[in-house]
């Protein structure tokens, strides 16, 4: 399979690229963007802005993919809500460029998106109950979603949430903590790995219950939604069960068998992230993952699985599971 693959640099696009590559042996091209791996990444890379379209249809006829797995976002709250028309075009816009691009290579189109087109009030959403977005981000991505399932002849969204994992080409997360469940467990287990305490932050204001996933299990799924001809629609890309942010903490102690009287409660530090209470954040967005059992013939794995296999994937440098 030749796979074009949009975010290839980013954290969960770098997930993307390696179980692709390395698991499953697909041919990969990633368009970069300000940041280049070092040494050979093993898939292909070219300098592209996917705000440029005509560099866009260019690219995707020189590669010739099977599939588009378009995982490329403006991940800047700040910027979004300052240049409204730059988040449109990087999220809607791309989006209709790569549905176009996707057409004329007859390929599959997969965006990868969020629980967070979810309004917080819909615990347990499955892939078929209507998105009701309270922030701009979750706008974004519920446009995003319906062009390209509207726009291309054969279109996947793969909505992945409170994703932990590697990131397989750089070594720091852009924050330690925010208002989603993002960068959460890297950050306790990093901390408490150095001895240092970690204050999870709990308040009514911020996503408190989600699905975890593992971005190598999103991967995963990501995966089977290329290979499989007639998978497309909606799927849920994440772990079976649902937890509070104080659940996950503690089980991520037990998992990677830290101390849990190192974990402390506190209210979002909105002066380090400039977002919490600027903007409205949805506070329970557990999903239901029953079409994507159904189509893709998956069972989706629990949290303490999903938490052991990062482990493992910490300690080895390698994918684990599957
Ligand atoms: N992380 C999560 O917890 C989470 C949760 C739910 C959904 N998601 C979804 O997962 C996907 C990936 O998110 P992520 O957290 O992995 O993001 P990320 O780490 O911030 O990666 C974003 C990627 O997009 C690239 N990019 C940005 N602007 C670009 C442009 N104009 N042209 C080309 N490339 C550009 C970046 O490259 P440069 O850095 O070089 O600019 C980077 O490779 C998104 O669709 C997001 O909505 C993520």
């Amino acid at each position: 399979m030749r796979a074009y693959v949009t975010g290839g640099t980013g954290f969960v696009g770098s997930n993307i690229v390696k179980v692709f590559s390395e698991r499953h042996g697909a041919t990969v091209h990633c368009p970069v963007h300000r940041f280049v791996p070092a040494g050979t990444p093993g898939f292909s890379t070219e300098r592209l802005d996917l705000l440029d379209d005509g560099a866009v249809q260019a690219s995707v006829d020189e590669f010739d993919p099977d599939v588009i797995v378009h995982s490329m976002i403006l991940n800047d709250f700040a910027a979004m809500y300052t240049d409204r028309d730059l988040a449109w075009r990087s999220y809607v816009g791309t989006t209709e460029s790569l549905a176009r691009a996707a057409d004329r290579a007859e390929a599959k189109l997969i965006l990868v998106s969020t629980d967070w087109v979810f309004d917080g009030t819909q615990p347990g959403a499955d892939e078929d109950t209507p998105p009701n977005p309270v922030n701009l981000y979750g706008v974004l991505k519920m446009a995003s979603e319906r062009t390209a399932l509207l726009s291309a002849e054969r279109a996947a969204v793969a909505r992945v949430s409170a994703v932990s994992g590697m990131h397989w080409l750089r070594d720091s997360t852009p924050r330690v903590q925010d208002g989603g469940f993002g960068y959460l467990v890297t950050s306790i287990v990093e901390a408490l790995e150095a001895g240092e305490a970690f204050a999870v932050w709990e308040a009514d204001n911020i996503n408190m219950v989600a699905s975890p996933s593992l971005a190598s299990e999103c991967a995963e799924v990501i995966w089977r939604i290329a290979a499989d001809a007639s998978a497309t629609g909606v799927f849920h890309c994440c772990g079976a069960d649902s937890v509070g942010r104080m659940e996950l903490a503690r089980l991520a102690c037990e998992v990677f068998d830290l101390d849990v009287a190192m974990l402390a409660s506190t209210a979002p530090d909105t002066g380090a992230t400039g977002a919490v209470g600027e903007f409205p954040i949805p506070y329970d967005t557990s999903l239901a993952v029953r079409r994507t059992r159904e189509v893709l013939n998956y069972e989706p794995p629990g949290v303490r699985e999903l938490l052991a296999r990062f482990r493992t994937e910490r300690s080895t440098g390698d994918l684990a599971g599957r």
